[in-house]
């Protein structure tokens, strides 16, 4: 990162590390300022930004060099393929620091420069998250603010902007212009850097709320049947009418809805009597030889099947069907259009909402086939300062038949091997320790044949030169 300080700078750090995250690709900010703070224990104010002042601009050194022995940590020992080196960088002494390291690792290095001028939108960054900092601890607003202020001053000073023009003309970076009005983006090297681009082009930070449910119950719920594309049965047409009254009553700006392309997504959105849009990548995980049937006649029918899912619920994809890992990639252009949004309600299905929710929550990839969705709730997320989002379930007191399924209890008592692999691509989870897929050429071997005899191992560094022999893995 590189910008003044209150530039949104850690706002991005951290919405950017969440997505990449979500999209598979493990992800870790490392926030200089917090090194600052453990090595400085008290704060005193901004006479330690001074350029002047040789003993702290020490300390700052040392705590940047610190942080970068983390990042080789995490992107050669802990399996990491992204770290977001969170501080301002401001000058070009800084950012060669950056650069040597990354050479001498063999990283490649993208800048993402934050460069904005309008003082409402920094005093309003200032007061939003800066105020609040242990920096500040005990003191007023006023005060804070004060110092704040003359803190970004002495960045001022000694602020070498980013130039693609001329002296960086070499490296590779985006400057986001006052909060995405204008992007500058140069030397993109690959595909991750060009979907960073992408997605730092999508999002924005106007107030809004984001709705997510499920259909109304459905026949097929009734009968316990998963899959299918059945219509509502009473009582989610009941809901759909308790949503209409709920969501009238919030006298929404502008709201969009979005739904499946299935029967009940749709029928539950025509109660509304808006306007929605029907997308076909909101459709519910295809549990292909087995949609249409109860969990039981699954067990019944594949038992071999009904086991593998208990283990490894996220990597499990049902014959002829997806996983969840599936669904994730399916709904990285959800995902992006989401986030161009103002106010929205998506009506989606229950493995869909977990995933969309495990976005917006953070949740990894293991958390992410368990969290709780249930019918005829509402969950209303509001984002807030950075990035994060507040939500509350919004319970319509629509009674539902139970119709519940639990495989937390079955993978725990589960000591059987994983037999089977299922996708080749990078796991999302926030955890230091990644489960590769691929750790080995056995491992390989056993991935290309479809088989794979040993629970995953626990990775110590993914072997990138396999990266082309994966693709066709997947293939
Ligand atoms: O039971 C409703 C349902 O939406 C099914 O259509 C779908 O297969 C299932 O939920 C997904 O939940 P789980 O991943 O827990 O089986």
């Amino acid at each position: 990162m590189v910008g003044l300080p209150a530039r949104g700078k850690t706002y991005i750090s951290k919405k950017l590390t969440r997505y990449l995250n979500w999209s598979g690709v493990p992800t870790k900010v490392f926030n200089v300022g917090e090194y600052r703070r453990e090595a400085v224990k008290e704060f005193s104010s901004y006479d330690f930004f001074r350029a002047d002042n040789q003993e702290a601009m020490k300390v700052r050194r040392q705590c940047a060099l610190a942080a970068l022995v983390d990042v080789k940590c995490y992107l050669k020992e802990e399996g990491g393929q992204i770290a977001v080196f969170d501080a301002t960088n401001t000058t070009r002494e800084r950012r060669s620091l950056i650069i040597d390291f990354a050479k001498e690792n063999d990283f490649k290095v993208f800048f993402i420069e934050s460069v904005c001028d309008d003082p409402s939108v920094v005093a309003s960054n200032v007061l939003e998250v800066k105020l609040s900092s242990p920096d500040y601890k005990g003191c007023s607003s006023k005060a804070a603010l004060d110092d704040f202020m003359k803190r970004i001053n002495c960045y001022k000073n000694m602020y070498e902007p980013l130039d693609p023009d001329d002296h960086d003309r070499d490296l590779s970076m985006i400057i986001v212009i006052d909060v995405g009005r204008r992007f500058l983006v140069n030397r993109v090297q690959d595909h991750i850097q060009s979907k960073i681009v992408y997605y730092l082009m999508n999002i924005h930070v106007q107030p809004r709320c984001i709705y997510l449910c499920r259909a109304g119950e459905s026949e097929s719920n009734i009968k316990g049947k998963i899959g299918g594309d059945s219509g509502l049965s009473q009582r989610g047409k009941k809901f759909s009418i308790a949503l209409k009254k709920y969501i009238e009553d919030q006298n929404l700006k502008e709201l969009k809805v979005w739904t499946s392309q299935l029967k009940r997504t749709i029928q539950t959105a025509e109660a509304l009597k808006v306007p929605y849009e029907q997308w076909k990548a909101l459709n519910e995980l295809d549990s292909g030889v087995c949609e249409d049937k109860t969990y039981d006649e699954i067990k019944e029918q594949f038992p071999e099947e009904y086991a593998l899912r208990a283990q490894d619920k996220y990597y499990y994809r049902y014959p002829s069907g997806e996983s969840y890992q599936d669904l994730v990639q399916r709904l990285e252009p959800v995902i992006m259009e989401l986030e161009r949004q103002g106010n929205i309600l998506v009506i989606c299905h229950q493995a869909i909402m977990r995933c969309l929710l495990s976005y917006f929550l953070d949740k990894s990839a293991d958390e992410m086939p368990y969290l709780k969705c249930p019918l005829h709730t509402l969950l209303k997320l509001t984002p807030y300062a950075y990035g994060k989002c507040f939500f509350i379930f919004i319970n319509l007191v629509v009674s539902i038949v139970s119709f519940h399924f639990e495989f937390v209890q079955e993978s725990k008592k589960a000591p059987a091997p994983l037999m089977r692999r299922n996708s080749v691509t990078p796991l999302a989870s926030p955890e230091p320790t990644k489960k590769a897929r691929i750790n080995s050429f056995e491992d390989l071997g056993a991935a290309l044949s479809g088989c794979a005899t040993q629970e995953p191992p626990t990775v110590q560094a993914t072997q990138v030169p396999l990266q082309p022999l994966l693709g066709k893995a997947c293939l």
